[in-house]
């Protein structure tokens, strides 16, 4: 097995690493080899057997396979403008970015890395943070297939239920993941308006999260209980579930791109539009559902339910 490197342990990145561990050290293979800004949210794995390493370019430096799993394109494209300014050699080391990121920084990223001859895959994930603690996220891949092959056997039953072939062009995950975005913002979207409409017309929210749960399935039953439950709105200092500021840039993403081929994707926008609203309202501390809080205030009820956190 390769030695593996990691940077990135945020509300994905940690949960996924965690089993990427777990199964290296039930191989008894090589420990990988960790970094992240935060150096602290490391102790989890370290207690794992991993091995903290401030430097990203020394991580690099020591390993095969690097995984990278940030926020959004500005971040990992600086993470590899560290590397190519300081890593003396890349030759033949695979990079695998999990982040959710515009095909056109993907593209970049596998030409300046082919420079080196190292190679670079896309390999995005579907499922939030409690799918990814079960290590059954969907992955879409797309790169170098020598390299897929070096790496699917480390996702597949590890960090994730499915591995989404997306052929030799790197680009295509990060555009599948743009496109099945547009599905799971629109969905949490519906599961607010629903929810508030519920709440309104005196139905109240457990039928209908009943309803959602075995009707349209587990996710949108996941979405509804992020409402419920008030993690849409969780404690200042927390980190959210799936940061309002990611989806939105994940929206936007597709924005870009439906602009150029004169696509419309109204539904998107209605739910872009609350999610933008509410982090105006809430700020930074809120998961992608919080549009929920505008389509309460829409209808005359507070931002904030009785689980939710209350205020700022
Ligand atoms: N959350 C989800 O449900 C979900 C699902 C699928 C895909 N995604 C995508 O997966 C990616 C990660 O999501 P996440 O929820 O894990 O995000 P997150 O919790 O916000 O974590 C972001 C990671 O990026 C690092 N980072 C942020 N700004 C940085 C900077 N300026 N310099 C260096 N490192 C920086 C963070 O370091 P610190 O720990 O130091 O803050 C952390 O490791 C995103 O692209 C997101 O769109 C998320």
């Amino acid at each position: 097995m390769p030695q593996i490197g990691w940077y990135g342990l945020g509300s994905m990145g940690l949960a996924m690493a965690r089993n990427l561990q777990r199964h290296v050290a039930s191989k008894k293979a090589l420990n990988m080899i960790y970094s992240n800004r935060t150096m602290s949210r490391g102790d989890a794995l370290k207690s794992l057997g991993g091995i903290p390493e401030p430097d990203f370019a020394k991580v690099v430096d020591q390993s095969n396979v690097i995984f990278t799993m940030v926020s959004n394109d500005k971040v990992h494209t600086s993470l590899l403008n560290s590397v190519l300014s300081k890593s003396p050699s890349l030759k033949d080391k695979i990079f695998v970015d999990c982040s959710t990121i515009h095909p056109n920084t993907v593209d970049a990223s596998v030409a300046r890395l082919a420079k080196k001859d190292a190679h670079f895959l896309s390999a995005p994930v579907f499922g939030g943070k409690p799918i990814a603690e079960d290590g059954k996220l969907v992955f879409a891949l797309g790169g170098s297939e020598k390299a897929a092959e070096v790496v699917r056997p480390l996702i597949q039953d590890v960090m994730g239920r499915k591995v989404i072939d997306c052929g030799s062009e790197a680009r295509r995950a990060a555009l599948l993941k743009i496109a099945g975005n547009i599905v799971t913002v629109n969905m949490m979207e519906a599961v607010g308006e629903s929810q508030v409409f519920a709440e309104k017309t005196g139905l109240g929210t457990g039928p209908m999260e009943e309803l959602i749960t075995e009707a349209f399935g587990a996710v949108a039953g996941g979405y509804s209980k992020r409402l419920t439950s008030g993690a849409y709105a969780p404690p200042l200092e927390s980190r959210p579930g799936f940061g309002v500021s990611l989806a939105i840039k994940d929206a936007d993403h597709a924005f870009a791109m439906a602009k150029e081929q004169n696509v419309e994707l109204p539904g998107l926008q209605v739910a872009r539009d609350n999610m933008a609203a509410a982090r105006e309202y809430g700020g930074e501390c809120l998961d992608s559902s919080s549009m929920y809080g505008i389509l309460r205030q829409k209808a005359g009820m507070e931002f904030w339910n009785e689980k939710s956190r209350k205020g700022n």
